[in-house]
């Protein structure tokens, strides 16, 4: 579990360490080239230079396999309600957003750049990422560097109740049941106090969610399944006096994922969950 302290010392990072790509697949590529306005010839080397970058910034394998190119929030259904709100007016943040892929598609789909928030543990991430996008100049979304444990965080101090949407993307996994409620909670009191206020993204799950502590050397601290993941919500619902509707799919890992991953849907029976978690 990486949790705010940083990596377990037996984690290893070059097993996620994918080797350079040589194509970028739709939808990706036309951000890279029609957004970022990279020239066509150089789009595959300069993603393989600043992945290196990003890994040595934080080895976490969503960087090391190149996990970033695989924009997923637009295959949700509720994205076109959410590139809807976020026009009219809606703050959305991505919550440990990393090198800010999913706020890049937003805003390459229509979404007004000052309506969007990311936030994570270090400024160097937000620095790769606008590398990578080639943004910096253009790019007017607020880049929020805090600690979701932390009760003085820049997030606590200036940002409660100021989001309609929060995304999460392979963040929840990283932390205990325990912390996850901790999340949650901090999550409820960063969006706004009514009905229709979102909680959207994706995480690693398993079949059968998590009975025990995870293996020497893993980043994860707790596999939901659909039912887990709903009766934790049940839990942070009644201890917030809150009520939320959680939609929640298991899904397979497509077939363009990594061989390590695929090793794991073989051994441990992962999958990806992807949920929506709406205010009533
Ligand atoms: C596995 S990466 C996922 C990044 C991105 N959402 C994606 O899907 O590509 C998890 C991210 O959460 C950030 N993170 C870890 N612990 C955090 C914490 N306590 N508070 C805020 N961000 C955290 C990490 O720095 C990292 O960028």
């Amino acid at each position: 579990m990486a949790g705010s302290s940083g990596f377990p010392s037996s984690y290893d990072p070059s097993k996620y360490y994918d080797p350079e790509i040589q194509t970028v697949h739709e939808p990706a590529r036309v951000i890279f080239e029609e957004y970022s306005k990279i020239p066509n010839e150089r789009i595959v080397s300069h993603i393989n230079e600043t992945r290196k970058r990003a890994f040595a910034v934080t080895p976490y394998p969503c960087i090391g396999l190149f996990r970033f190119l695989e924009l997923d929030l637009h295959r949700m259904s509720i994205y076109p309600e959410i590139l809807e709100r976020i026009k009219s007016g809606d703050k959305f943040l991505d919550l440990g957003c990393a090198l800010g892929q999913e706020l890049r598609h937003l805003v390459y789909d229509g979404a007004p750049s000052t309506n969007l928030y990311g936030c994570d543990l270090t400024p160097d991430l937000f620095n790769v990422g606008y590398d990578l996008f080639n943004d910096r100049a253009t790019l007017q979304s607020q880049f929020i560097i805090s600690d979701i444990f932390n009760n003085n965080s820049e997030l606590v101090t200036n940002f409660i109740g100021h989001f309609s949407i929060i995304n999460t993307m392979s963040f929840f996994h990283l932390f205990t049941w325990n912390q996850q409620i901790v999340i949650a909670k901090r999550i409820i009191t960063l969006l706004r106090p009514q009905p229709g206020s979102l909680l959207v993204g994706r995480q690693v799950g398993k079949v059968r969610h998590s009975e025990g502590p995870e293996p020497e050397g893993s980043l994860i601290g707790y596999y939901h399944n659909e039912e887990s993941w709903k009766s934790m919500w049940r839990v942070v619902g009644r201890e917030t006096r809150t009520r939320w509707a959680v939609d929640v799919v298991g899904e397979k890992w497509g077939e363009t994922a990594s061989e390590e991953i695929l090793r794991l849907v073989r051994e441990q029976g992962q999958i990806k969950i992807r949920f929506v978690v709406r205010r009533e």
